[in-house]
């Protein structure tokens, strides 16, 4: 019996990146037909089943699933090349922020910024993200801080995927950093987030998740345990930036609460590892912010890997610590200055990345999937992670349809 489908790519090696046993998921089939937005088979080519009017020659290249990265900050206004000026002069990270910079400058410019002017920028530095391939893309908000601003960033944030072939997953970081008109009384502002913020999040279903910034310069332990039971109580996802600049035992925090993810953790104690494999949490390695910090702490690869943790990468674009839009230098940056092999790191913004955003459909190329696919003009996947700026997909479908 055949069946009718949408579209069918033939000839192509697949890289799946299912867990089947072999690298990189690689599959014996060569042909995929789509249906309705997802796969709906993977066959052989002398399977003659499926049928499409629109047939695609993928003349052997590589189909991979689309990259999903799964930490950005890409909705903000202004920049900040001033603190890249003062940084380069001896000035560090954290002075500047402590000084009235830093996270707090963006907020200033988010809070001026009209909804147009950011949905413009935002779609922007998105499109340089999805020409690279990414189909799927977590966006935090965290530069309004007040309610209006940070609604008006989620906001935002939706509507890129009406601009662009990409899903996006809106994220609530209220907890980024004390907002200057709250800075005498931190705990005010928390109190304001889990009574005020979270609920109206909730309630116009504007995130599914809500991240915190574990940090001397961001939020305690104490105050991010606020923040964690208050998205609970309102059943969204929780995930944390940890462990960045040092050691709170944020991540032990956020298990603790079963969060999706842990981000960042350069500074995280092997021994609270078994505590992130226990609770399925994804630990988020973030070079960008390391190189563009020029940090020397490393977070632990090789005991996240004999734990078992899964390891996600994301690019973390945005204004501060990581204003790189381009997904394929960040793998890059994984292995070079991480360690991870070229597996890892597509593992990293695939499979992975799925799991550290909650969502079950996307970042394998497997029966039931969306169908999100990337198709690569290379000799082999690793080819990818090897070079920086070597390659673009030579065709791509998102939801299944070509774009
Ligand atoms: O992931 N660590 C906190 N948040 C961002 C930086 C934001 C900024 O500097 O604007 C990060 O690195
Ligand atoms: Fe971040």
């Amino acid at each position: 019996m055949t069946k009718q489908c949408d579209v069918v790519i033939e000839n192509v090696r697949i890289a799946s990146m299912q867990k089947n046993g072999k690298a990189y998921g690689i599959l014996s089939q060569s042909c995929v037909a789509i249906k309705d937005g997802k796969v709906l088979a993977i066959f052989g080519s002398s399977d003659t089943s499926y049928q499409s009017s629109k047939k695609v020659d993928g003349e052997n290249k590589w189909l991979l699933p689309g990259f999903i990265d799964c930490h950005t900050h890409l909705v903000y206004g202004g920049n900040r090349a001033n603190e890249f000026e003062q940084r380069l002069q001896g000035k560090t990270y954290t002075e500047i922020a402590q000084q009235g910079g830093g996270i707090q400058g963006t907020v200033n410019a988010t809070r001026d910024a009209s909804e147009l002017t950011l949905l413009t920028s935002a779609i922007k530095r998105a499109a340089r993200l999805v020409k690279e391939g990414v189909t799927c893309i977590e966006v935090k908000s965290g530069y309004g801080l007040d309610l209006d601003t940070e609604l008006k960033m989620l906001k935002v944030a939706k509507q890129i995927s009406e601009h662009l072939p990409v899903s996006i997953i809106p994220t609530y970081l209220g907890a980024h950093t004390v907002p200057i008109e709250y800075r005498s009384n931190p705990d005010d502002y928390v109190q304001f987030v889990c009574d005020q913020v979270i609920p109206a999040v909730a309630g116009q279903q504007l995130a599914s998740c809500v991240d915190v910034f574990c940090e001397s310069i961001g939020f305690s332990p104490a105050q991010c345990r606020k923040i964690f039971a208050a998205a609970k109580t309102h059943k969204l996802n929780v995930k944390a930036h940890v462990e960045q600049l040092s050691d709170l035992k944020g991540a032990k925090l956020a298990a603790e609460f079963g969060a999706i993810s842990v981000d960042h953790i350069e500074y995280l104690d092997p021994k609270d590892i078994p505590a992130l494999k226990q609770s399925g949490t994804v630990a988020v390695l973030l070079p960008g912010a390391f190189y563009y910090l020029s940090e020397t702490q490393k977070p632990p690869v090789a005991a996240l890997r004999a734990n078992k943790v899964p390891m996600a990468i994301a690019t973390d674009l945005n204004p501060g610590s990581s204003p790189i839009a381009s997904i394929l230098t960040i793998m890059n940056m994984a292995s070079v200055l991480f360690g991870l092999t070229p597996e890892e790191v597509l593992q990293g913004v695939t499979l992975h990345a799925a799991k550290a955003l909650d969502i079950a459909n996307k970042g394998q190329i497997q029966t039931g999937m969306d169908a999100d696919l990337c198709l690569w003009d290379i000799e082999h996947p690793a080819e990818l992670v090897y070079g920086i700026n070597q390659h673009r997909p030579a065709a791509k479908w998102f939801a299944g349809r070509e774009c």
